[in-house]
């Protein structure tokens, strides 16, 4: 054990859906984290398994099941407070959660917005939530801020105050980012994009927390790509094909059907570069490779599995320090403490 306490940012390095939730749950118990932000809004649903319990989670920061973990939401965040104080009640969060005074607010006629509007409902996908539109009111300067909602008054709080001072304490903050690179607004398949920019360095300013205090960021993959809405789509496969693969999802928040495609290299290397990647985390690699499942250790994986991922170390130049191999939280190889990464 180290004594550096890092600030680590997790993001999306496809198009969403790569699984940031079990790598940010897992590192979040695994390490004992003190402060966990979310960014993003609620068009981003992560899914937490813990002990066989599914936690689908679009507000509060998937870190919440380490006890300890206080959680907060960054000022960029956009927050729905229907959707915040249900997640507050169900998870039983309430006495270690905060919202930034200056988030904005998703209000209903956002929604109507997001779900009328064919531009956005019919040819970019969008996920009907209203958060394209709540940034527009942003932009324009008209939005409600955090600070002006009574029911979010005792959640209250300075995010970067407290992620800042947390740090100069020697405090562990995670950062979990939404969606991935390439539905970033700047770096993205634009017009195909969602409304905001989705890379770690954007994610520190949604959050109050500078470039120079970041100690690592882990770009998550998924072993195959998966989209939803419009878009393109190198080497997509046909639906038949997808479930033949037994690579059929659905989506967490819309409920449509994610459309797939095999890993894709030359994306990985630009979502490495651009987010400037120090690990990668690679989920569902059991999807692959069915008998890595549930597998721990590395030397338990198979050789054509621990192929697969030689070849992404070796294609981007980073090393893979977790693996998923199962959807519960504990299903993961953590290889930081063997390379020499584990900062905690
Ligand atoms: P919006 O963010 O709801 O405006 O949707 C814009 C595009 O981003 C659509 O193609 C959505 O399907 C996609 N999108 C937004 N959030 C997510 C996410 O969390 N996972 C996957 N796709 C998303
Ligand atoms: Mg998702």
């Amino acid at each position: 054990m180290g004594d550096q306490m890092p600030l680590t940012v997790v993001v999306g390095g496809f198009f969403g859906d790569e699984g940031k939730g079990k790598v940010v749950s897992y590192l979040a118990k695994r390490d004992r984290v003190d402060i966990a932000v979310r960014t993003g809004s609620v068009n981003a649903g992560h899914t937490v398994m813990v002990n066989g319990n599914v936690f689908k989670l679009r507000m509060i920061p998937s870190a919440f099941i380490h006890k300890e973990a206080r959680l907060l939401i960054g000022p960029g965040a956009n927050v729905n407070p229907t959707i915040f104080l249900k997640e507050v009640e169900e998870l039983g969060v309430r006495d270690r959660v905060g919202v930034d005074y200056q988030c904005s607010i998703i209000e209903e006629q956002h929604i109507i917005r997001d779900r009328s509007d064919a531009h956005l409902a019919k040819k970019i996908g969008s996920t009907g939530q209203g958060v394209g539109p709540a940034i527009e009111d942003r932009v324009r300067r008209i939005a409600k801020l955090a600070r002006d909602i009574g029911d979010l008054k005792p959640y209250l709080t300075d995010v970067p105050l407290e992620v800042n001072r947390a740090l100069d304490n020697g405090k562990y903050v995670l950062l979990e980012g939404t969606q991935g690179i390439f539905l970033s607004l700047y770096h993205g398949t634009y017009p195909y994009v969602t409304s905001r920019d989705t890379s770690a360095a954007a994610v520190c300013s949604e959050v109050g927390v500078g470039p120079t205090r970041v100690n690592d960021v882990i770009v998550v993959f998924k072993a195959y790509v998966t989209r939803v809405g419009g878009g393109p789509l190198e080497g997509e496969l046909s639906l038949e094909e997808a479930k033949r693969r037994g690579w059929f999802e659905k989506a967490t928040v819309t409920g449509r059907i994610r459309r797939v495609a095999p890993f894709n290299f030359k994306l990985a290397r630009r979502a490495v570069m651009i987010n400037g990647a120090t690990q990668i985390a690679l989920t569902k690699l059991d999807i692959l490779f069915p008998d890595s499942r549930g597998v721990k250790e590395f030397d338990e994986l198979g050789s054509e599995a621990k192929k697969f991922i030689s070849k992404i170390e070796k294609e981007l130049g980073v090393p893979v320090t977790l693996i998923g191999t199962g959807p519960d939280v504990d299903e993961m190889v953590d290889r930081r403490e063997e390379l020499g990464l584990r900062r905690k």
